[in-house]
């Protein structure tokens, strides 16, 4: 569709620029060119699109918006070209202009579409700048918990669409592989269980986990303990080499534990932690102090932070060394802000710096985002986002807990949906006195599990906090990955018996109000990428997906399909097909693969 606004647009200005030359030329001296205002139609019986500019240009040219209006559509009318993209335009109410493209005009987009790939979804230019997506980035030897796995799923569903759309993305994550928790646990881990610092595989993630806890609890009262710590920090960032070594043992555990639920989810990632930022933090503080930003405060160095109208703001500030000379995670944030921006080799180059955490570290990044435009290190055009997503709650509302009280594990809880998932396939088989293949009880279970894990936690919009429900994620009817995928799996089914060959009938048409209701929504795909590209929304790719299934199943149940006549039968097969390929196009952004039976 977008494709079919920008030419409308063009036809809009050369009406508009022809009609009132006058007041086009002194527009555009003026630098802000007349504007057709094109948009989507407001509701379906306006049709595809509607133009507004002639209201907001009856002020300027001291006209009748609906003397404007009239004025662009009889251009238009003497327009062939846009008279073989568009029906006559109709002026609504008072002096909006309703454009609905040619039923045969749409036709062979779906044709276009079908022989296309990337199905309408036009790549950006080649060459562009690296788009960065920082997400997942969980902490060493602690546990990675459901606050990362949204991030997961959301960062790795962003970065999908961004790679779609042709931009080199930068999959970062900045794990916390250098804080002060390695005094204190290589401290403690010196006295308790020294294997584990020289010898790998000593101990696994969730021993680390409970040495962490212990070490946590021993800084928090014992003094001498907290001295060594510090030690040990410093004695760490300085390079000592059995601390090094120690840390790397410590790492590469975690590390190992981390990237299996990577695999199992398909998601890549490319591990630049905290740590990588070590060499880069004196300039940070050199950067800020020639900017004359630094200011003392209690021995330690800050930022302070201004309000939007460039008052003081009521903001803490950032402080960017401690009193005791050691760096922090703000630290971190600003060296790495930093170097993403700066040019290679000593930069990433980014044109785009993306950060999927929890809503609670927004102030964080407002923090830090100012402090580095304040410090020049953001180039003209140069973006910095926070994608901030609400807590993960249990159906009571309350913090997400095993029913003992405990944390959930990542592991078990994907575990669970699979299980869940298997149990309900093995009860609808038996109902059906279907036989299947463990093989295929077992891909399906685990397809569908997963997905539906990822799926829920897409479709809601991040913001908001989020219930976590198998029951809800697993329902085969809503807005859920079963529901999605089961559409996937009918169309296949269909065009099997529809003689599963790709052969598209040279000319497509359409009759049904649900025929066109479907190719509508179809050719909405590369609009709602583009606006998912600009919104870092997933939800708004599940609704429309959810949508697409919808219109799919109303126009399957009520127009015949296998049984019709040619030439009908075959534009309304390649309309499946058509459904069947976006679906698996859309999925396949949110990191969701597609079954073909289940
Ligand atoms: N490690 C942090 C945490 O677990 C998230 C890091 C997010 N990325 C960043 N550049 N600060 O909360």
């Amino acid at each position: 569709m977008l494709r079919f606004a920008h030419a409308l647009n063009s036809h809009l200005l050369g009406a508009l620029e022809s009609a009132f030359p006058e007041a086009a030329a002194a527009a555009r001296a003026a630098g802000a060119p007349l504007d057709p205002q094109l948009g989507p139609a407001s509701k379906p019986e306006f049709g595809d699109f509607q133009a507004n500019g002639a209201l907001a240009l009856a002020r300027p040219l001291r006209l009748a918006p609906r003397a404007i209006a009239t004025a662009i559509v009889d251009r238009l009318a003497a327009d062939p070209a846009f008279g073989a993209l568009c029906l006559p335009p109709e002026i609504a109410g008072p002096g909006f202009i309703n454009l609905t493209l040619r039923p045969e005009v749409l036709a062979a987009e779906v044709g276009r579409r079908l022989a296309d790939p990337r199905l309408g979804v036009e790549p950006v230019a080649p060459g562009g700048a690296p788009v960065v997506v920082d997400f997942s980035s969980p902490n060493i030897a602690k546990e990675m918990h459901v606050g990362h796995l949204r991030s997961t799923i959301i960062g790795d569903a962003l970065a999908r669409v961004l790679e779609f759309r042709g931009h080199p993305v930068l999959r970062l994550n900045h794990v916390g592989d250098w804080g002060t928790q390695f005094g204190m646990l290589i401290t403690h881990l010196k006295q308790v269980a020294p294997e584990a610092l020289d010898t790998a595989d000593a101990v696994d993630l969730g021993d680390l986990v409970a040495f962490y806890r212990q070490a946590k609890a021993r800084f928090d009262s014992d003094e001498a303990f907290q001295t060594t710590s510090r030690e040990e920090v410093v004695k760490l960032q300085s390079g000592d080499p059995v601390s090094r070594r120690a840390w790397q043992l410590l790492c590469d555990q975690s590390r190992r534990e981390f990237q299996r639920l990577y695999d199992r989810l398909d998601i890549r990632l490319d591990e630049r932690g905290e740590s990588f930022y070590n060499p880069y933090l004196e300039a940070v503080v050199a950067d800020l102090a020639a900017a004359g930003l630094l200011v003392s405060d209690g021995g330690a160095q800050c930022v302070f932070l201004e309000a939007e109208d460039g008052t003081a703001s009521q903001a803490p500030p950032v402080i960017v060394r401690k009193s005791d000379g050691g760096f922090n995670y703000a630290t971190t944030d600003l060296a790495a802000i930093r170097y993403r921006f700066a040019a290679p080799p000593d930069g990433d180059g980014a044109r785009r710096v993306i950060y999927v955490t929890d809503a609670g570290q927004a102030s964080h990044f407002a923090g830090v985002f100012q402090v580095a435009r304040r410090a020049g290190w953001i180039p003209e055009g140069g973006r910095l986002e926070h994608v901030p997503f609400g807590l993960v709650q249990g159906e009571d509302g309350k913090k997400l807990k095993t029913r003992a009280g405990d944390t959930v594990r990542l592991k078990e809880l994907l575990d669970e949906a699979v299980e869940r998932c298997e149990a309900d396939l093995r009860r609808r088989l038996a109902e059906e006195e279907r036989q299947e293949a463990e093989a295929f009880i077992s891909e399906v279970a685990t397809t569908v599990g997963l997905a539906a894990v990822k799926y829920a936690d897409l479709s809601t919009n991040r913001i908001t906090n989020y219930q976590f429900s198998f029951d809800r994620m697993l329902a085969l009817s809503g807005n859920t990955a079963p529901y999605l995928l089961y559409a996937v799996v009918r169309i296949a089914g269909i065009a099997r018996k529809g003689g599963g060959d790709d052969a598209v009938p040279a000319v497509l048409g359409f009759s049904e109000p649900q025929e066109w209701a479907l190719v509508r929504q179809l050719l909405q795909f590369d609009a709602v990428i583009q606006e998912v590209e600009e919104e870092l929304l997933p939800n708004r790719l599940c609704s429309y997906l959810f949508e697409l299934c919808q219109l799919f199943n109303r126009f399957y149940d009520q127009v015949p399909v296998l049984r019709a006549e040619e030439p009908a039968r075959g534009s309304r097969l390649a309309l499946c097909r058509l459904s069947a390929d976006t679906l698996k196009q859309g999925l396949g952004l949110l990191g969701i693969p597609t079954l073909e039976r289940m």
